[in-house]
């Protein structure tokens, strides 16, 4: 079903099963995260995805999308987004790295991306991943039914703004999410408030602020995938789906339905929210 906004509206079992192929982005992310050290490579990375989604009986969504030639993007310290995984690329400590991934389960997607440091990253580098990650759970607690889909946009900026100088990117952008990975509404990461489609129970979306160090300009480097900061400046990313259910935004790629990252920004009624919806899911798949 659509809204008249186009945007696509989930029944609550279509939203289970992206709570399903969400769990597989967590859980993905959860070993990938834990496996970045010195000397690892960003296609080790990618062979330690395709392990995880596959022996979760998921679809990794972005092998051949549109031609993309891995399991996940691998994105270090100057690279914003879509780096390709490479057996020549190692990690050092003090890098920072992207990791975006996605998978299907039963046609319905989660896609979501972590920025991780290896071993001891510097104090800047430390700060530049806590204002991405805080930017991003303020947009995903406007991720609910009666907002605009400019109070998103509005609400990243604005803890992005707040937090320092930081580069907010303008050419890549959140998207709605469901039966296909890239779905309408386009998600700025600035922007008045107050604009755009009434959100309403049902829609999903993914929402993604990426940050640098210096300018927001961006290139594309010529494997024709790989986009950089024009100044070399070192960039996160920060993504999560949510759907909107009665009780608020659950964040379907969180393992805990987004209940801490809410906490973590002073939103107790939405992790609230989270908690409801991580309970009954676990109700109707009958574990404790
Ligand atoms: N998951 C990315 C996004 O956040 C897109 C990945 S592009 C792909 O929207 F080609 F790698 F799939
Ligand atoms: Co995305």
């Amino acid at each position: 079903m659509r809204a008249k906004s186009g945007i696509e509206i989930k029944t609550p079992e279509q939203i289970q099963a992206m709570r399903r192929a969400g769990l597989v982005v967590a859980r993905t992310l959860r070993v990938l995260r834990e496996a970045v050290k010195p000397g690892i490579s960003t296609a080790d990375l990618d062979e330690l995805a395709t392990r995880e989604i596959r022996d979760a009986g998921a679809t990794p969504s972005f092998l051949n999308y549109h031609g993309y030639p891995a399991v996940i993007c691998t994105s270090p310290n100057e690279v914003i987004v879509h780096g390709i995984p490479r057996p020549d690329a190692i990690l050092n400590e003090g890098d920072i790295v992207s990791i975006d991934c996605g998978a299907i389960v039963d046609g319905w997607h989660g896609d979501a991306a972590i920025t991780v440091g290896v071993g001891e990253i510097s104090p800047e580098r430390v700060r530049l991943l806590e204002v991405c990650e805080t930017a991003l759970w303020q947009g995903l607690a406007q991720v609910r039914a009666g907002q605009r889909l400019t109070d998103i946009s509005h609400s990243v900026e604005a803890s992005v703004r707040a937090a320092g100088p930081y580069g907010i990117i303008e050419e890549y952008v959140g998207h709605g999410i469901g039966s296909a990975m890239h779905m309408d509404p386009p998600v700025p990461n600035y922007g008045r408030p107050g604009r755009g489609p009434k959100l309403r129970e049902g829609m999903a979306l993914a929402v993604e602020p990426m940050i640098v160090l210096g300018q927001p300009d961006t290139a594309v480097l010529e494997d024709d995938w790989t986009v950089v900061s024009v100044d070399g400046s070192a960039a996160a990313h920060f993504e999560h789906t949510a759907a909107i259910t009665p009780d608020g935004p659950w964040v379907t790629t969180a393992e805990d339905g987004g209940e801490a990252g809410f906490a973590a920004i002073g939103q107790t009624g939405l992790s609230q929210a989270a908690a409801a919806q991580t309970a009954a899911a676990r109700a109707a798949a009958g574990v404790g």
